[in-house]
C-alpha cells in the first residue's frame, strides 16, 4: 500500500522505553525522529522506582511525552508503605497517565515464591491506580489464566490495557469482555506471529492500541534493530492491511482510543 506522507495523520506509541541505556546517548534525537514520523505523542513507562521517576522528568522535559510509573514484575520486590508513597506522589505529577508497566512475567519467573510476590506487587498497585482514578498498563507474559483471574478479582473500576498481547482469541476476547484493552507491537509484522493477526482481524478496533516497547521487538522491516517510536508507524500499517483500511483511518481511530484510555 501507499503509504500517506507523514503530517497527514498522526499517531501515539502507547509504550516506550526511553529510560533504556539503549537512548542514553541519543534521547532526543529519537523524540525528533518520532515526531518527524507524525508520533506526536508517546508514552514513556517506568519499571523501577528509579525509571519510574526517570520517565516522570523526561516527559516534563518533552512535549507530547507522557510517562507511566510502575514496578514491572521482574522487578517486584516487596514493597511498603514507603515506596507506595513514592510511586503515588510521582503518579500525581501532570504528565504521568498510568501506573504501568506493572503484571506477571512466568517466562522469565519460575520459582513459585517469586511469583506470588510478582501477585502482590501487581495486586497492590492496581490498588494504588484505583486510589489515584489512573488506568493501567499491563504486562502479562506466559501468565494469561493468573493475569485474568487477578483482574476479574481486583480489577473492578479500573480501565487499562494489556500491552503487548500474546494470548489466545478466546482469551482476548475474556479480557475485551470485562473492558479492557489490547496494545499490539513488533510481534505482530512477525512471520511466527501466530494467532495475534487473527486477534486483531476479529477485535473491535475501539478497543486497540499501537505501541512499540522500544528499545525491543522492533517490527519488520526494522526487525533485529534497535527499535524506537518513530517504527509504530509499521505496526498501524500491519493493523491497516489485516484490517483493509487505510493508513489514516488506523491513526484516527487509535489515536483517539490513546486519549481516551490515558486522558491525554
Ligand atoms: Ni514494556
Amino acid at each position: 500500500m501507499i503509504a500517506k506522507a507523514a503530517g497527514s495523520f498522526e499517531l501515539v506509541d502507547t509504550h516506550t522505553h526511553l529510560n533504556d541505556g539503549k537512548f542514553a546517548a541519543d534521547c532526543d534525537a529519537v523524540i525528533e525522529r518520532a515526531r518527524a514520523a507524525g508520533v506526536t505523542r508517546m508514552i514513556n513507562m517506568g519499571d523501577t522506582l528509579a525509571s519510574s521517576e526517570q520517565a516522570v522528568r523526561l516527559a516534563e522535559q518533552h512535549e507530547g511525552l507522557y510517562a507511566g510509573v510502575g514496578i514491572h514484575p521482574e522487578e517486584a520486590f516487596e514493597m511498603t508503605a514507603r515506596e507506595d508513597d513514592i510511586l503515588a506522589a510521582w503518579a500525581k505529577q501532570p504528565e504521568v497517565v498510568a501506573i504501568g508497566e506493572i503484571g506477571l512475567d512466568y517466562y522469565w519467573e519460575k520459582d513459585p515464591d517469586r511469583r506470588r510476590l510478582q501477585q502482590r506487587i501487581f495486586i497492590r498497585q492496581l490498588d494504588l491506580a484505583r486510589q489515584l482514578h489512573l488506568p493501567v498498563c499491563i504486562h502479562d507474559r506466559d501468565a494469561h489464566g493468573d493475569t485474568l483471574s487477578i483482574l476479574k478479582r481486583e480489577g473492578q473500576g479500573l480501565r487499562g490495557v494489556l500491552h503487548c498481547y500474546s494470548g489466545s482469541p478466546e482469551m482476548a476476547r475474556e479480557f475485551l469482555k470485562l473492558g479492557w484493552y489490547l496494545g499490539v507491537d513488533g510481534p505482530l509484522t512477525f512471520k511466527n506471529a501466530a494467532k495475534l493477526p487473527e486477534v486483531v482481524k476479529a477485535m473491535p478496533l475501539e478497543r486497540l492500541l499501537i505501541e512499540t516497547d522500544a528499545p525491543y521487538m522492533a517490527p519488520v522491516p526494522m526487525r533485529g534493530k534497535r527499535n524506537e517510536p518513530a517504527f509504530v508507524r509499521f505496526v498501524a500499517e500491519k493493523v491497516a492491511e489485516l484490517r483493509g483500511c487505510s493508513l489514516a483511518e488506523i491513526a484516527q481511530v487509535t489515536t483517539r482510543n490513546a486519549e481516551d484510555l490515558y486522558a491525554l
